[in-house]
């Protein structure tokens, strides 16, 4: 599966509604939320009330929310109803904590996600990573839109690529966020990408021209 996710976060707020609709006109069925606590990262992102007016304003599609912040559980709690996937930082939890929570999302049927910042290793969290649904590379550091694609993501990826292919664990889709644009989405998916996060290229460059660009093989 070679998917994109948009994100949302570098669209003014008074277009969300008007952009996630316009997305899945062009046959885009998922959406990243960035979600910020200003503590995990400095910087607050999408509200809960954005969120969730989205998803009773815009046509169906796949919610996936991707938290950065270092309440996980509380957070969890609040969007759990609302996303499709619920991922959070790998950094933000202790290893017992990640257990609790793993329970928990299993308990709720909420499916869950891991997220690595770009100095954590794929092989620190290869212990626990049967328990989700979606991981996470991110290449750039966390917390805005805009930065440069850090080039090192992509041996992460191909890493946990080689990984997850020899354990058979090839239903755990592999997402990166930060920097994606035209020119280099073709190179992640053929390292393994599953699903790339895009924001401020598709923002400057919002056409149905540009989601197939993205897309196309
Ligand atoms: C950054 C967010 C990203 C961001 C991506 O911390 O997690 O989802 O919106 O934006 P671009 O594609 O502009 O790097
Ligand atoms: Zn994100």
């Amino acid at each position: 599966m070679k998917k994109i996710s948009p994100s949302i976060l570098d669209v003014p707020k008074d277009n969300l509604i008007n952009y996630v609709t316009q997305l899945t006109k062009w046959g885009v069925n998922n959406v990243h939320y960035d979600i910020m606590d200003n503590i995990f990262v400095p910087n607050v992102a999408l509200q809960y009330a954005e969120v969730k007016s989205i998803k009773e304003n815009c046509p169906k599609h796949i919610m996936d929310i991707h938290l950065m912040v270092k309440d996980v559980f509380g957070y969890y709690e609040m969007y759990k109803n609302v996303g499709d996937i619920i991922t959070f930082h790998y950094e933000a939890l202790t290893e017992g904590e990640i257990l609790q929570l793993i329970e928990i999302a299993k308990k709720d049927n909420v499916k869950l996600g891991i997220s690595i910042k770009p100095k954590t290793k794929v092989r620190e969290i290869i212990p626990l990573i049967k328990n989700f649904s979606l991981v996470l590379i991110m290449s750039v550091e966390p917390g805005f839109g805009g930065q440069k694609f850090i080039e090192n993501s992509l041996n992460k990826v191909s890493e946990l690529k080689q990984y997850l292919t020899k354990n058979n664990l090839k239903n755990i889709l592999i997402q990166i966020d930060g920097g994606i644009n035209g020119d280099n989405i073709k190179n992640c998916f053929k390292f393994g990408v599953d699903m790339a996060v895009v924001g401020s290229y598709l923002v400057k460059n919002f056409s149905e021209k540009t989601i197939n660009k993205l897309t196309e093989r």
